[in-house]
């Protein structure tokens, strides 16, 4: 939650870091702010309560003269209402420490009383505003007075400033800090939230993620838990809290920037939608074949012997990509592997009572979720091994797991997740065929026909696509409902969940995913006349029991919205259909989904939804 943007360097600060911001935005955007040190070394400072747009019309109508460092904020209220004084940047009492900051200070209240009480005066209900009173208060310590500090100490100084208030922070935090006397330098910290350093050439870069300067520079340094960086125009410097210089190397990502663009489409999400085939098809490309085999174990040092040997599979998550989850659960369950799966945030005393040799899966498209990373972190200490399905390269999931498959989906930028969740579902049965081939679960000509099946969904995503405007004639005509209704059973149950949270997410309205031999133990009760209800049904084991459910909806009132396939349609009465492509029973969630996201994108669309940043949500939940 919220997004960190800071520039150092000889070009338009303010421009960068409001470009940056928009590419953040995903992150949270209830207000924003940036400020920078201009050319006679004051401060410049512009805040707003809501976009990044209206931030832009604030800066251009009132430029900033010279500047050449700064730092950005777009935020997720978590202490203190969505307001302009809440918003960051957050200052000292003197104007001239100013600090961006995600996460959450856990020790606020006390810093807060001790601040006061030593004369300081706060403007905002933030638990942030402590970060710049603090670092003054370390600097006057330090005995800096005005304008005492010889200027080639003004760098040191800063830093141990910064130093000592961060050793005094508790929590978890990513921030960014200008010192307007001393311009020629950003201070910068993390513990437990993302921040990532982009080196130029004669600039440099910080921000939350790689995206909101990505047009800039591919060279960046992901920061570990417990370092500092020193950014400066020509270098940077990495320490430990304690002070000590870190050797760090840089990586080169490989997301091009115009994949975090529109590329046409009226929102990231219609875009995102359309991007699925190619998502499930870069996850799978060159890991699918032979099943079994050392394709996991070169790629992530998982080996056969390893996958042979776990007992169990505990899959841990949140939101959408706890959905995924759910599927996984399905498929290991199916070829006889015991697997569990939870939200991350009810994992709880799990952790200790899971079966000896339990594998982790944890899932989560930013690898930067707070309640996942804890949960893994429960795991570990019980002594579980953990495999990570994740999007992002350097995250911190990444670098507290044992295995890590990264999913090929690009950038995500639609707060509702799309494309992430098909990258997680095809990583996942990719990792289910290859546990299933070696465990013996696929022998002989079933490990192939699976391969080949699996290989076969990116052409049958492309033409579950070809029905939007079809599904968008059947959006149109429900969003005027104020009650959805998604039900499926199995493997597909999963997806009606899904099916509701999409829509929940972007429309606002109230719908419910139900497993459809549930109905009859309560929701059936709340169906009336005319009440949309979505039923996922194609061809399989549970096609009978789903098609009496959906008569029982019926008897009741409910207009019901069937996804089948050709071969369901048969059994199946509906007011509407919605005609899928076959494939194996098992991979039918890959496509039963694509559907229901197209039908919560066309009623928010017609509800005139801000659909790429719905309110009171963020892609990225990085607090508790
Ligand atoms: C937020 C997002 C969801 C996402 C969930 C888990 O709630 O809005 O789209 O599914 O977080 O995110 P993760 O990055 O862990 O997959």
């Amino acid at each position: 939650m919220c997004g960190i943007t800071g520039y150092i360097g000889d070009n338009k600060t303010t421009d960068i870091l409001i470009d940056g911001l928009r590419r953040l935005e995903y992150r949270g955007y209830d207000s924003c702010g940036i400020a920078v040190v201009d050319a006679k070394n004051r401060l410049y400072l512009k805040r707003v309560s809501g976009r990044v747009d209206a931030l832009d019309k604030l800066v251009a109508a009132d430029p900033a003269k010279g500047a050449h460092s700064g730092v950005g904020h777009t935020r997720w209220a978590t202490h203190g209402a969505p307001s302009e004084d809440n918003a960051h940047p957050h200052t000292d009492c003197s104007s001239e420490v100013v600090v961006v900051h995600n996460g959450i200070i856990e020790n606020y209240l006390d810093l807060k009383d001790k601040l006061l009480a030593a004369g300081h005066k706060f403007k905002s209900e933030t638990d942030t505003e402590v970060i710049p009173h603090l670092i003054e208060e370390k600097l006057k310590s330090l005995h800096v007075q005005e304008k005492a500090v010889r200027s080639d100490m003004l760098e040191p100084v800063f830093f141990e400033a910064f130093r000592r208030a961060v050793a005094d922070l508790k929590g978890s935090f990513a921030i960014a800090v200008v010192w307007a006397r001393c311009p020629g330098m950003v201070l910068a910290a993390r513990l437990h939230s993302p921040l990532v350093i982009g080196l130029g050439k004669g600039e440099n870069f910080i921000a939350s993620d790689v995206s909101a300067f990505l047009k800039h520079t591919k060279r960046v340094v992901f920061m570990n838990d417990g370092e500092m960086a020193a950014v400066k125009k020509d270098g940077v410097d990495f320490y430990t809290f304690q002070g000590k210089k870190t050797a760090r190397e840089a990586v080169t990502i490989q997301w091009d920037s115009t994949m975090a663009e529109k590329g046409g489409y009226k929102h990231f999400m219609l875009k995102e939608i359309h991007e699925q085939a190619e998502a499930v098809e870069n996850t799978l490309r060159g890991r699918l074949l032979p099943l079994g085999g050392d394709i996991l174990k070169a790629e992530m040092g998982l080996s056969a012997e390893a996958m042979k040997a776990f007992s169990s599979v505990q899959f841990i998550a949140c939101g959408t990509a706890y959905h995924a989850a759910l599927v996984g659960r399905c498929l290991f369950e199916n070829f006889g592997i015991p697997a569990y799966a939870d939200v991350a945030s009810e994992f709880t005393d799990r952790a200790k009572l899971m079966a000896p040799n339990t594998l982790v899966m944890a899932i989560s498209q930013s690898g930067e979720t707070a309640d996942t990373l804890f949960a893994v972190r429960e795991a570990k200490a019980s002594g579980a091994k953990v495999l990570s399905i994740t999007n992002t390269v350097g995250s911190t999931l990444t670098r507290e797991s044992d295995y890590v498959l990264y999913t090929h989906c690009g950038p995500e930028i639609g707060v509702a997740s799309t494309k992430a969740f098909l990258g997680q579902l095809a990583a996942i049965y990719l990792l289910g065929g290859h546990f299933a081939a070696v465990r013996g679960r696929l022998p002989g000509g079933d490990a192939r026909r699976y391969a080949e099946d699996l290989l076969k969904i990116p052409r049958l995503i492309e033409e579950t696509l070809e029905k939007e405007t079809e599904i968008a004639k059947v959006a149109d005509g429900f969003a005027a409902s104020e009650h959805f209704l998604f039900i499926s059973r199995h493997i597909n149950y999963p997806i009606a969940l899904e099916g509701a949270l999409k829509i929940k997410e972007i429309s606002y309205v109230h719908a419910e995913g139900y497993a459809a031999g549930e109905m009859k133990h309560g929701p059936i009760a709340i169906i009336y006349k005319g009440m949309p209800l979505l039923a996922v049904a194609p061809s399989g084991r549970t096609l009978e029991l789903m098609a009496g459910n959906i008569e029982e909806a019926k008897a009741r009132g409910a207009e019901v919205i069937a996804i089948v396939d050709q071969a369901s349609q048969k059994t199946v009465k509906a007011s509407r259909y919605i005609v899928l492509p076959s494939t194996d029973e098992l991979f039918t969630p890959m496509l039963t989904v694509i559907p229901l996201q197209i039908f919560a994108y066309y009623v928010a669309l017609a509800k005139k939804c801000d659909i790429d940043k719905p309110r009171n949500l963020a892609k990225s939940v990085t607090v508790r």
